[in-house]
């Protein structure tokens, strides 16, 4: 079979692409047969070595997000038989409850070895049922994209009907915010840097939308957007040099899931949350828990996730120089077979 692998990381270059044996499962494991898989803005972090949350180890197989089906089961394994369409969860070991420092090594695509690979193995319990409507190149884009919006708007966030939340930018991440909160009913404000994405977040549900480089007081805009009272939820992932905004954009008693980093570093005055007795934390995608439940609403709702573009397995490197390019609106996958 072939496989993608690490080689000396720093560049586009470390992407290698190799011959291995198809693995076989051990006690408890089951060997899944990937269809597709989808890239994250992680993955462009971790390929170019300046991810440094959790350590890479050189050789290990890119990518955390993909969908395909079990191919083998081994001794004793009792959630899966061979057939059934399934995806990996992005943190193996959080099935639920709180994540733990220790689960962190489990994370796909680095530090264990990912799903940019025709097969690869992994415990029963590493795995979710995907859901019944979406093709396997959908499915793709579940692991880490969506987990991660439905924490930050439904778990860590409280979204409720009727509220109103900020989606920063167009990645898969904030996509899929805009998504979940449409389809259960909260007014959206989105932003964006680029004019002609503007349609396509209103065809997704958002009933605002800010182009941040226009108006980069984008803040100011929520405030009047709702009426002077601010937004009960910002998803943030711009990070340190948006978060300041994001603490001016939400109300009294408001919160920021913060996400991600893409606006780069600044400070911010923790009196400017203490001010408005809000609350912000941290996300750490989600636990299999959440996937389920995640996946519960999304087949009720039939939500359709944000497909870019799809490469093929051969063409891994284009799909990496495409999401680096900011171009994309959704996510970008890559068939596998
Ligand atoms: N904590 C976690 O568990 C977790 C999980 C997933 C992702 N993340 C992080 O969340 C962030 C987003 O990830 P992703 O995979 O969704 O990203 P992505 O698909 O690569 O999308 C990035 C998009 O964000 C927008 N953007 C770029 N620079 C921006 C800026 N300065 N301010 C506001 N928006 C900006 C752009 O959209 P426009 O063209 O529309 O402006 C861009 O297309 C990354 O920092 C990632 O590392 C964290």
């Amino acid at each position: 079979m072939r496989l993608y692998q690490f080689g000396k990381l720093g560049s586009l270059d470390a992407l290698q692409m190799k011959e291995a044996e198809v693995p076989q499962p051990g006690a408890g494991q089951v060997v899944v047969r990937i269809r597709a898989c989808s890239l994250n803005h992680r993955d462009l972090n971790i390929v170019s070595g300046t991810y440094t949350s959790l350590p890479i180890k050189p050789g290990a197989i890119p990518l955390s997000d993909g969908a395909g089906e079990v191919a083998a089961i081994g001794p004793g394994v009792t959630r899966w038989k061979v057939g059934d369409r399934v995806a990996p969860i992005f943190v193996q070991r959080w099935l639920g409850g709180n994540l733990l420092p220790e689960y962190m090594p489990s994370a796909l695509g680095g530090p264990s070895d990912g799903v940019l690979a025709e097969s690869i193995v992994l415990s029963e319990e590493g795995l979710v049922r995907i859901p019944s409507h979406m093709s396997f190149e959908q499915a793709a884009t579940l692991p880490c994209a969506a987990v991660t919006a439905w924490n930050a708007a439904f778990v860590k966030g409280q979204l409720q009907p009727g509220q109103t939340v900020v989606t920063l930018g167009t990645g898969g991440v904030s996509l899929f915010a805009a998504q979940f909160a449409s389809m259960t009913g909260a007014q959206v404000i989105a932003t964006t840097g680029s004019d002609e994405k503007v349609e396509r977040l209103r065809g997704l549900g958002a009933g605002e939308v800010v182009n941040y480089r226009t108006t980069p007081d984008w803040d100011r805009r929520v405030r009047e957007l709702t009426g002077g009272r601010g937004a009960d939820l910002v998803v943030e992932v711009g990070g340190p040099g948006s978060l300041a905004r994001s603490i001016s954009a939400i109300r009294y008693c408001g919160h920021i899931s913060v996400v991600g980093n893409l606006a780069g570093k600044a400070t911010i005055d923790p009196g400017t949350l203490f001010a408005k007795r809000a609350s912000m934390c941290g996300i750490q995608v989600g636990s299999r828990d959440m996937f389920e439940a995640m996946n519960r609403a999304i087949e009720v709702a039939k939500l359709e996730p944000v497909i870019d573009r799809v490469f093929d397995f051969a063409d891994a490197r284009a799909a990496y120089e495409h999401l680096a390019s900011g171009k994309h609106f959704g996510k970008v996958v890559i068939r596998v077979s």
